[in-house]
């Protein structure tokens, strides 16, 4: 079982690390700045000695010489080594030890100089300053004073250790207060979720009522679109079950009518005539199921026609013209086809395109020309890529006013003398918005009639 990531975890986590990281590299700050004020320190302590010196060997009475005691005063340490030297430019070693690396007076002019060396392994610090020999005024004294610099380190050390209780204190204060903060924080979410958890069944309103937090804002948009897709999907169904037992409630009504009808007055031509009307009845309510399914079908929330396949277009409207000619043969239509023989592309549902399709040439052969009556299905590649499909006939056409609303569900243009449900070009339009078709409905002069354009964008724009 996979567990879900904790986000109070996950941020605890983002934090304390930077946060121990930063600690540590103040400790390590701590350390080098420590080390460097050591270093001033004993380095202080090293020149003032060697001045010391150098006051001693060089006064008035002119001997360069140290006392014996002097002596061992400077060279007296119980854990480190000292060491001192005093030199002459011209006269040598005069006292001291004689082993300590010489600095250079020339690139000293005369301010005091230190050098790092190693004696014995011994990493060594000297202080050397550099004064004119009062016995003889031509020449230079050159005093030096040295000591090892493990103190140093150990000082620096020191200072650190004396830190790092301190430092964990505050590693664990700063993580109670992290942890604390994030606890708060995270509390700005419980109004989103309280007010989720109270929710009636059916309220599909947006929860952008409510104050989430701007962070929070791209899921509550999240939720409001799925919300609102629900809502409009609930709303269709209950449309399509309001549309279903309309459209059967009255040819049901019909059939039972002519039903008592029949057993009222078994008289052969009675009963003739009652079954006539059940069948032309029946056949009705056949349809209007066929074509309530069918916008069901095509209203069917998408599972995204994108990701279906590209089909031949022009192969699927020869396919459907083909199949239709017989049917319109025998009544005395003339069902042509007027496009490319060449493969266009587009993406779509070759169902419901069908459907489309057939929903057209099914109402220009009801309402076109009752006699001589010219079908057209016309197939164009566009200039932008796309293509164009249109089925026009030679019939009176619909009057200008009504056009706007062919489409909408269960509009008839009345007196047309057909039987119908008002369903297919509703269905006609559902199928080329699923397409994202663009679909334009008009009357046509040049021949006389009603002409149907759904125009498919090219196939990268879909
Ligand atoms: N080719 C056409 N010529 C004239 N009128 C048409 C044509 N196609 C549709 N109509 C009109 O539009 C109305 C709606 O058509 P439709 O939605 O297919 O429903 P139905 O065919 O069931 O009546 C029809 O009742 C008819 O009046
Ligand atoms: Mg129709």
């Amino acid at each position: 079982m996979i567990r879900n990531p904790s986000l109070r975890r996950r941020l605890l986590l983002f934090v304390s690390i930077p946060l121990l990281a930063v600690l540590v590299c103040g400790g390590i700050i701590n350390y080098v700045i420590g080390l460097h004020y050591a270093n001033k320190v004993y380095d202080r302590w090293l020149l003032d000695s060697a001045q010391a010196i150098g006051d001693l060997v060089n006064s008035d009475a002119g001997r360069n010489e140290l006392s014996d005691q002097a002596r061992i005063l400077l060279q007296f340490s119980v854990k480190e080594r000292n060491e001192f030297a005093v030199r002459s430019l011209r006269y040598g070693v005069l006292a001291g030890n004689d082993d300590l690396p010489q600095p250079s007076p020339k690139t000293s002019h005369g301010s005091p100089v230190f050098t790092n060396f190693l004696d014995r392994g011994l990493p060594m610090r000297m202080a050397s300053v550099f004064l004119t020999n009062k016995a003889d005024p031509g020449d230079v004294l050159v005093i030096s004073t040295a000591e090892t610099i493990n103190k140093r380190r150990a000082l620096a050390r020191e200072l650190l250790v004396s830190t790092v209780p301190i430092e964990l204190l505050l590693i664990g204060v700063a993580m109670a207060l992290v942890w604390l903060g994030i606890n708060r924080g995270l509390r700005v979410l419980d109004p989103l979720a309280h007010e989720i958890r109270m929710r009636e069944a059916g309220d599909l309103s947006p929860l952008r009522t409510i104050d989430a937090p701007l962070e929070v804002q791209p899921l509550v948009a999240t939720i409001d679109a799925l919300l609102g897709r629900l809502d409009r999907m609930l709303r269709q169904q209950q449309r399509f079950i309001a549309d279903a037992a309309h459209q059967l409630r009255t040819p049901l009504a019909g059939l039972r009518l002519q039903a008592e009808r029949a057993l009222a007055d078994p008289r052969p031509e009675t009963v003739r005539e009652a079954l006539a009307h059940v069948e032309r009845l029946s056949a009705g309510t056949a349809r209007a199921a066929g074509q309530l399914l069918a916008l069901a079908r095509a209203q069917a929330p998408d599972e995204s026609l994108g990701a279906a396949a590209p089909l031949d277009l022009a192969k699927l409207v020869r396919e459907e013209v083909a199949a239709r000619v017989p049917g319109a043969l025998a009544k005395g239509i003339d069902l042509g086809y007027r496009g490319p023989e060449h493969d266009i592309s587009v993406i779509g549902d070759a169902v419901l395109l069908r459907e489309l399709l057939g929903n057209l040439i099914d109402n220009a052969s009801r309402y076109g020309a009752r006699s001589g009556a010219v079908i057209t299905v016309e197939l164009q590649p566009s200039a932008n890529g796309g293509c164009t499909m249109a089925v026009q006939d030679n019939g009176p056409g619909v009057a200008p006013e009504l056009i706007p609303r062919l489409g909408e569900r269960f509009f008839r243009a009345v007196g047309n003398g057909h039987e119908g449900t008002g369903l297919g070009l509703a269905i006609v339009r559902e199928i080329a918005e699923r397409h994202g078709a663009e679909l334009s409905i008009g009357n046509h002069n040049d021949p006389h009639g009603l002409r149907v354009e759904i125009r498919f964008l090219p196939l990268t724009s879909v």
